[in-house]
């Protein structure tokens, strides 16, 4: 292996990516503020398409709002006694504000001509760009000790959420980071599998797994006999799965509605 540019050795390494795994029960020490300071500026560093940062961190530090999301975001306790919740929103708000502040309008060659609203594939890039935030910063809290864990639910209830959170039109939730310094007990837990690399990583062109390589995935120490009937039983069929898919077209209902803010 080339070492001459390497910056961590391979303990480090290791210990940042290799042993990572999520932590959902934290051992109750507050997070020193020098070291949160440290996991926004890593945060802020983070890769965002055009250097726009179309994203927004919003820490939930009001224990009343924690509970509630304990609840909201698929009755998940563990969330109220985080230290630290983060949630990534996708945020064209504040692009759309400002360019109404540049009075962009002036630019735009005809007085009827309307201001473009952000369409699909903005609202693509700044999902991006959040959830890039969002694993820059469990990624910051991995090397300094940290255990973080994301909770994909802050997807579900975008009404809710949006009254919770103040959040205006073109602010939406993507990911929600749980973050603390881990228990003894998580410390120790196994990390879970992963599908082998084969299938994941491709050459030149895609190829989708032979059906005996297909029947033969996701099948591990406790799973079902039929490991596909139980993960789509898990992920897709349950009541979770159907407010995420509800909510999220809600979102992208008012997202796409052309009428004035
Ligand atoms: C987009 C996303 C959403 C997730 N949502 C949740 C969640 O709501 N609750 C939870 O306990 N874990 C959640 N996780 C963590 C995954 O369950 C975890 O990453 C996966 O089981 C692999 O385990 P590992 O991170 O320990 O390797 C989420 C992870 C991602 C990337």
């Amino acid at each position: 292996m080339e070492e001459n540019n390497r910056i961590l050795d391979e303990k480090d390494f290791d210990q940042l990516f290799i042993k990572r795994k999520s932590v959902r029960a934290y051992d109750g020490r507050p997070i020193p503020s020098a070291v949160k300071d440290a996991l926004i500026a890593a945060t802020m560093r983070a890769p965002t398409a055009g250097n726009m940062m179309l994203y927004s961190i919003l820490e939930v530090e009001d224990p009343g709002i924690k509970a509630r999301l304990a609840e909201t975001c698929d009755h998940q306790p563990f969330i109220a006694t985080a230290p630290l919740v983060l949630v990534y929103l996708a945020d064209y708000a504040r692009m759309t504000a400002f360019f109404k502040a540049s009075n962009v309008q002036a630019i735009l060659g005809s007085e009827t001509a309307a201001m473009a609203w952000p369409r699909e594939s903005d609202l693509l890039l700044a999902a991006s760009d959040a959830i890039i935030a969002a694993q820059t910063t469990a990624i910051a809290a991995q090397a300094l000790g940290l255990g973080s864990c994301y909770i994909g639910d802050i997807m579900e209830h975008w009404e809710t959420h949006r009254d919770l959170l103040g959040l205006p039109r073109y602010a939406f939730p993507v990911a929600m980071l749980c973050i603390g310094y881990p228990t003894e007990q998580q410390r120790q837990r196994p990390q879970p599998s992963r599908l082998p690399e084969t299938v994941i990583l491709h050459k030149n062109r895609y190829a989708l797994p032979s059906p005996e390589l297909l029947a033969t995935l996701h099948t591990g120490p406790g799973e079902a006999k039929n490991a596909g009937q139980s993960l789509y039983r898990r992920k897709f069929d349950t009541d979770y799965a159907r407010e995420m898919r509800r909510s999220v077209k809600a979102m992208l209902d008012a997202w796409w509605r052309k009428d004035p803010d």
